[in-house]
């Protein structure tokens, strides 16, 4: 693939996507989506169970809203809306309770600035998006501070904040109802997200490290994103990999259809030239993840729903996801499981 062509999408393209959102999601949220399947209480109340705040009238009104889950040896982490949660797996008692727990909420301000924004009351909490260990010490987590996105170093074993804040942006989504992955490699924060109050410029950004630049994808480029929704990333060898789904470029004439697809960047990536790419990833790359049964046409399955860590799949190392098809097409959503 050759360096990625820049496009400027237009304006008016722009102000006219951000109008539907508003739109359609003006009351709705946050709320949690509706799960995929339920056990019935009968069964789960053999089990210990962790509810969060339950004392939070706001719990009760908005859901929980538990945003990511880290598990690091024998402690679990939480991050949730305003709250972090740490969790010794290893302690028997009948109830989970934190073994230590911090709270991180939006300044006044901050909260003003969201609001004169023209945001719902529900949309100005810090949603902590990102919730990553950086090293054996320091976790490194970063909310949406009511759509000022924020980033702090807090130390694992305390939950004690260490350092200065960092600014969120391109490292968490402004808007909690965007997707985004982030994870360290070599000491250096790769993340992909939306990076801007719209949400309408898709990254994959490298940041933070000592020895390597800042890097990132081209801005407003539909052949290098196009309205991704970001699932996982993978630190493997050389490369790290983000898995996503997107509005597929390839197919413009049957609307809008989703594909899933892996994009791959180098490590030692340093960036181009100052005249050509330069800041930005010379090394990415991107395929469509093709999950299909073969028949008289072939059956595709492309939206990938969830994923793997790498597995060693016969002896290899894989990834296993499992995919439904387009979003209503079928009543019944069927499923399918590919192993890459
Ligand atoms: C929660 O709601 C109850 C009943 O409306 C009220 O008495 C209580 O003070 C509220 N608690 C908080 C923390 O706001
Ligand atoms: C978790 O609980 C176990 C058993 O009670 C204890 O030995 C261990 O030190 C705890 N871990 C942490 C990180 O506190
Ligand atoms: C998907 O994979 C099948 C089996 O390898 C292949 O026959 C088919 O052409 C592929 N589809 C696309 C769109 O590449």
């Amino acid at each position: 693939m050759g360096p990625p062509v820049r496009i400027h999408r237009p304006l008016v393209a722009a102000s006219l996507m951000l109008c539907l959102v508003l739109l359609t999601d003006g009351t709705s949220f946050p709320k949690d989506l509706e799960p995929i399947s339920r056990v019935s209480h009968q069964y789960s109340f053999l089990y210990p169970t962790f509810q969060g705040l339950r004392s939070d009238n706001e719990t009760v009104r908005l859901g929980l809203d538990f945003q990511r889950m880290t598990r690091i040896n024998q402690m679990l982490y939480i991050a949730a809306r305003d709250h972090v949660f740490a969790i010794n797996l290893s302690s028997s008692a009948e109830e989970i309770l934190p073994q230590r727990k911090l709270s991180w909420k939006t300044k006044p301000e901050d909260l003003k600035n969201c609001a004169m924004r023209g945001k719902n009351n529900d949309e100005c909490y810090n949603y902590i998006r990102v919730l990553v260990p950086r090293n054996d010490q320091t976790l490194f987590a970063c909310g949406t501070n009511a759509f000022n996105p924020t980033c702090r170093y807090y130390k694992m074993v305390s939950l004690e904040q260490e350092g200065e804040e960092l600014l969120g942006q391109a490292r968490c989504p402004f808007d909690s109802k965007q997707p985004n992955v982030a994870l360290f490699a070599d000491g250096n924060l790769y993340s992909a997200t939306m990076a801007d109050f719209q949400a309408s410029d898709a990254v994959i950004y490298r940041s933070l490290g000592d020895r390597s630049p800042v890097l990132r994808t081209v801005k407003y480029d539909s052949k290098v994103l196009r309205e991704p929704h970001f699932l996982h990333a993978v630190d493997y060898g050389k490369y790290v990999y983000f898995f996503f789904s997107e509005i597929a470029v390839e197919y413009t004439t049957l609307g809008k259809v989703v594909f899933s697809r892996v994009a791959r960047v180098c490590k030692n990536d340093l960036g181009g030239s100052p005249r050509v790419l330069e800041k930005y990833w010379t090394s990415f790359l991107k395929a469509r993840l093709n999950c299909s049964i073969p028949g008289d046409s072939f059956f595709y399955f492309d939206v990938l729903q969830s994923l793997s860590a790498v597995v060693e799949v016969n002896d290899r190392p894989a990834v296993v996801g499992v995919f439904s098809t387009q979003a209503n097409r079928y009543k019944r959503d069927p499923r399918f499981i590919c192993i890459y």
